[in-house]
C-alpha cells in the first residue's frame, strides 16, 4: 500500500507533520497511520546488522571487515557487493536505512572510533562510501552517511567544538561526503554530536543547508546522531528533518513553535515532505528476497582487506612447516570494534582451526588480554617456537581500546604482546606477525623483528579463513594502507592538537593532514599512505597523458594510462595510484595529492595498459576569498604507482587559465588593488579627474606598503587618494563584507 506524498502534506495537521519529524522509540520513524504513512525502521549496519533495542543483545547477522579493512581494499565493486549485501540482510530483518558507512577522516590515528571510518583521504572514503550506498540502494534499502561532519574524536563528543578553516573542511572533511552525495544520493545523512566553528552541527544552516543542499544539491532527510539535538527548533530551522531516538513531548515542542509563529510550518512542511518521499521510497522499493549469511563474501572482503606489510619470503609458508600458532587472538579472535556498530555475527572463524586444518600447528597463547605480564605464558610460546619451523604471532589491540566512546591515549601493543614477541624473536625461529586492531599501531619498533608483518585490522567473521589462506598463499593479500603509519605518535601532523582542551579542538594543520602533512614536512614514516605488498611484483612503463576539454569550459578531463606488467611468478592485485602536485601555487599546497586510483588483476607475465580519469577537481583548491574550489594556471605533475612515496612514472601539464581576481573588499591590501587591473583603472579615473594626477607609489614606498589595506593608507593626509574614492570603486567591484 502506498500513499501519495503532495495528499498527505495536504491533509496532515500540523501535530501529524510534528511528530512525523521526532523519530518513535530507538529505532523507528513516526508515520501518519490515519494517512496510510507507515514508520520507517532503521539499524545499525556499517559492517553488519545490529537489531535489536540494546547494545548487549541483536539479531544474528554476516559481520564483514570493518570500514578500516573495507576501506584497504581500494576496491569500489567489492565495496558495493558488500552493500548489496548488507541490504539483503536489512531485507530481512525488515531494516529500510542502514546506519553507515562512516567515512569521517582519520585525522588522529588515537580516535577510538577509527576502526569505523575508511581513510585519512577524502577521495578514498568518498569513493568507497559512495559505492557501498550505491549497492544497499540497488537492493532498495537507504544508505546514511555519517556523521557529517568534523567528528573526528570520540573525547568529548557530544559538545567539543572542532575549529577548521573553511578551505581545511572542503578540501579534507567535507570533500569525501561531498564525492559520495553527488555519486550514490543517499536516503540520509547523519549530523554528528559536536559543534562546528562554534555551533553545534545539529544547528547548524550552514553546513545542513547552505553546503550540503545548496552546494552539492542533496535532495534527502538529515537525520540526527542519536541524542545529537539540542533545540529542536532551531535543529529544524537549521535543515536537521529527523531527530533520534525519540525524545520526550518533542512533537509537542515543535507544533506549539509553529503555533506561536517561532517555527513557520513551511520549515516543518518542508522536513515533512522529505520523510515523506523517503517512506514513499521505502514502500514502494522492489527489494529481492531477503537473506542473512553471507561468510564467503565477507572472506572475499577480508582477503582484499588484509595489508602485507613486510615479507622476507617466509610467506607464503611452505608446505611442510611446522607452525608455533601463538596469542591469544589466534584462540579468541579480535574481528570487530565496539560501540553502536557491534554485530552479533553469524558463524566466527578462529585461526586456530582454519590454520589448523592446512598446517601442522601448536598453539601457545602467548598472553593475557587483560595486558598483565605473565612469564609462564611467554616461556610456553618460546618453547613451541623452539620446536617449530616457523611462528605465526597474533598480536594485536585488546578489545577495550578501539571503540566508540572514548579515544586512545597512546598507539603502542600492550607491552606484555611486546615482551613476549621480543622473546619469539631471541629463539632465530622466523616470526610471521598478524596484527588485528582497528587504528594504526606503532610498528616502527619492532618490525624489524619480524619476518613477515601483515595488518589484518578488524576482519570480520571470516577474517580468520581468509587469513589462513594468505599464511598458505591459497589466496592473495590485497589490501594497500589507506593511512600513513607513522613512526611515532608524535610525529602526526594533528598530535599536538588532538583532542584539544577545554571543549575545544583547533584543526591547525590544516590540509596538511595524514600523508599530506607527513611529505609536506618530510617525515619519515614506517609506511606510507597506500602502502602494501602482495606475493608478485609489478612493473610501471610509461605514463601517457590526454588532456580534453577545458578548465574554462569546466570539462577539462586527463586520462592518465600507464602500463602495468606483473613481473612475478603468482596472479597478483596491484592497485594503481595517480597523485597530482602543484608546486607553484598562490596557496601553500600538499606535496602530492591521491585523485585516481584503479584495482587490476593480472595473471604472471600480463601486461595492461590501466587508465585513470582525472577530472578538473583533481587540479582544484579551495579558495577562500573566492569562496569556490579554482584552479590556477601553472605546471603539473602527474604521477603513478603504487603508493604515495613510490611513484616511478610521471609526466606533466600545463594549464592556462585566466586570472580570477581576488574580490576586493573594505580591507583589501594595496597589492590586491593592483591585481585587479578594472579596479585600479576606475580608480585611477576618480583620482585623475579629482586632482589631476594618479595614484603612484615608488618601488620602496610599494614594498612598504603593499600589505596594508588601501582604505586606511587613504586615510594618511597628504596624498592623492581619499576614503572617499576607494568606497566608490568598492560600491562598484567590490564583494560585500
Ligand atoms: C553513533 C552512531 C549510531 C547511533 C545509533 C550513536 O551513538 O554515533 O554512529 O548510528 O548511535 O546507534
Amino acid at each position: 500500500m502506498t500513499f501519495d506524498v503532495d495528499h498527505v502534506l495536504a491533509e496532515a495537521t500540523t501535530e501529524e507533520l510534528a511528530a512525523l519529524v521526532c523519530g518513535s522509540g530507538s529505532w523507528h520513524t513516526t508515520g501518519i497511520p490515519r494517512l496510510g504513512v507507515p514508520p520507517v525502521r532503521l539499524a545499525d549496519g556499517p559492517h553488519g546488522l545490529r537489531v535489536g533495542e540494546d547494545l548487549d543483545y541483536s539479531e544474528p547477522s554476516t559481520c564483514f571487515p570493518t570500514a578500516v579493512g573495507l576501506g584497504s581494499s581500494w576496491n569500489p565493486a567489492l565495496l558495493k557487493r558488500v552493500g548489496e549485501a548488507l541490504g539483503r540482510e536489512a531485507t530481512a530483518l525488515g531494516v529500510d536505512v542502514v546506519l553507515g558507512p562512516g567515512l569521517n577522516i582519520k585525522r588522529s590515528p588515537l580516535c577510538g572510533r577509527n576502526f569505523e571510518y575508511l581513510s585519512e583521504d577524502p577521495f578514498v572514503s568518498g569513493s568507497l562510501a559512495a559505492a557501498l550506498v550505491y549497492g544497499m540502494q540497488s537492493v532498495g534499502v537507504g544508505g546514511c552517511l555519517k556523521h557529517f561532519a568534523a567528528n573526528n574524536q570520540e573525547t568529548d563528543r557530544m559538545r567539543v567544538d572542532a575549529v577548521v578553516a573553511e578551505r581545511a573542511l572542503r578540501e579534507i572533511y567535507l570533500a569525501g561526503f561531498q564525492r559520495a552525495v553527488g555519486a550514490s544520493q543517499p536516503w540520509m545523512v547523519m549530523c554528528p554530536y559536536n559543534r562546528l566553528n562554534g555551533t553545534l552541527v545539529s544547528q547548524n544552516p550552514w553546513l545542513l543547508t547552505d553546503v550540503l543542499r545548496g552546494d552539492w544539491d542533496y535532495r534527502g532527510v538529515v537525520v540526527s546522531d542519536w541524542g545529537a539535538v539540542y533545540d529542536r527548533i532551531a535543529a529544524l530551522i537549521a535543515g536537521l528533518d529527523l531527530e533520534m531516538p525519540q525524545a520526550d513531548g518533542r512533537e509537542a515542542v515543535v507544533a506549539a513553535a509553529v503555533e506561536s509563529g517561532e517555527l513557520s510550518r513551511e520549515v516543518l512542511e518542508l522536513a515533512a515532505e522529505r520523510l515523506l518521499s523517503l517512506t514513499h521510497k521505502a514502500v514502494t522499493a522492489v527489494r529481492p528476497t531477503g537473506v542473512i549469511g553471507h561468510h564467503d563474501l565477507a572472506r572475499k572482503a577480508a582477503l582484499e582487506s588484509m595489508v602485507l606489510l613486510r615479507n622476507d619470503g617466509v610467506l607464503p609458508l611452505a608446505p611442510g612447516a611446522r607452525v608455533a600458532l601463538v596469542g591469544e587472538f589466534a584462540r579468541t579472535p579480535r574481528y570487530q570494534g565496539s560501540g553502536s556498530s557491534k554485530v552479533n555475527p553469524v558463524e566466527l572463524d578462529r585461526l586456530l582451526d582454519t590454520l589448523a586444518s592446512r598446517r601442522e600447528v601448536t598453539f601457545a597463547p602467548g598472553f593475557l588480554l587483560s595486558g598483565d605480564l605473565d612469564d609462564d605464558l611467554i616461556d610456553e610460546a618460546v618453547t613451541a617456537a623452539e620446536l617449530a619451523d616457523v611462528v605465526v604471532a597474533c598480536l594485536g589491540l585488546p578489545d577495550a581500546e578501539e571503540t566508540e566512546g572514548s579515544d586512545r591515549t597512546h598507539m603502542r601493543i600492550p607491552d606484555n604482546q611486546r615482551a613476549l614477541l621480543a622473546s619469539l624473536s631471541e629463539t632465530g625461529k622466523p616470526v610471521v606477525v598478524v596484527l588485528s586492531n582497528g587504528a594504526a599501531v606503532e610498528v616502527a619498533g619492532w618490525t624489524e623483528e619480524t619476518s613477515a608483518l601483515i595488518e589484518a585490522w578488524l576482519g570480520g567473521e571470516a577474517g580468520a579463513l581468509a587469513l589462513a589462506q594468505v599464511l598458505t598463499g591459497e589466496a592473495e593479500p590485497s589490501g594497500r594502507l589507506t593511512e600513513t603509519l607513522g613512526v611515532r605518535l608524535e610525529d602526526y601532523p594533528s598530535t599536538l592538537m588532538f583532542p584539544g582542551e577545554t571543549g575545544q579542538v583547533q584543526y591547525g594543520e590544516g590540509v596538511f593532514m595524514g600523508y599530506r602533512g607527513f611529505d609536506a614536512m618530510e617525515r619519515e614514516v614506517a609506511y606510507p599512505f597506500g602502502f602494501g605488498l602482495g606475493y608478485t611484483t609489478f612493473r610501471y612503463d610509461a605514463l601517457k597523458l590526454v588532456e580534453t576539454g577545458s578548465v574554462v569550459t569546466r570539462d577539462l578531463r586527463v586520462a592518465a594510462s600507464v602500463t602495468l606488467t606483473n613481473t612475478g611468478q603468482r596472479a597478483g592485485a596491484e592497485v594503481v595510484q595517480v597523485y597530482v602536485r602543484n608546486a607553484a601555487a598562490s596557496v601553500p599546497r600538499p606535496v602530492r595529492e591521491l585523485r585516481g586510483f584503479t584495482k587490476v588483476w593480472l595473471e604472471p607475465g600480463e601486461s595492461r595498459t590501466v587508465t585513470v580519469a582525472l577530472g578538473i577537481d583533481a587540479f582544484a583548491f579551495w579558495s577562500t576569498p573566492h569562496e569556490r574550489f579554482v584552479v590556477e594556471s601553472g605546471d603539473y605533475a602527474i604521477e603513478a604507482g603504487s603508493h604515495s612515496r613510490d611513484l616511478p612514472v610521471a609526466g606533466g601539464l600545463r594549464l592556462d587559465v585566466p586570472s580570477l581576481p581576488t574580490p576586493l573588499y573594505d580591507e583589501s591590501t594595496i597589492a590586491e588593488w593592483f591585481a585587479d587591473t578594472d579596479a585600479m583603472d576606475a580608480l585611477q579615473a576618480r583620482v585623475l579627474a579629482r586632482t589631476g594626477e594618479r595614484f603612484e607609489l615608488g618601488e620602496e614606498m610599494y614594498a612598504v606598503v603593499a600589505g596594508q589595506p588601501l582604505r586606511r593608507f587613504a586615510q594618511f593626509p597628504g596624498g592623492p587618494l581619499t576614503v572617499a574614492d576607494v568606497d566608490a570603486v568598492l560600491a562598484e567591484y567590490g564583494r560585500p563584507v
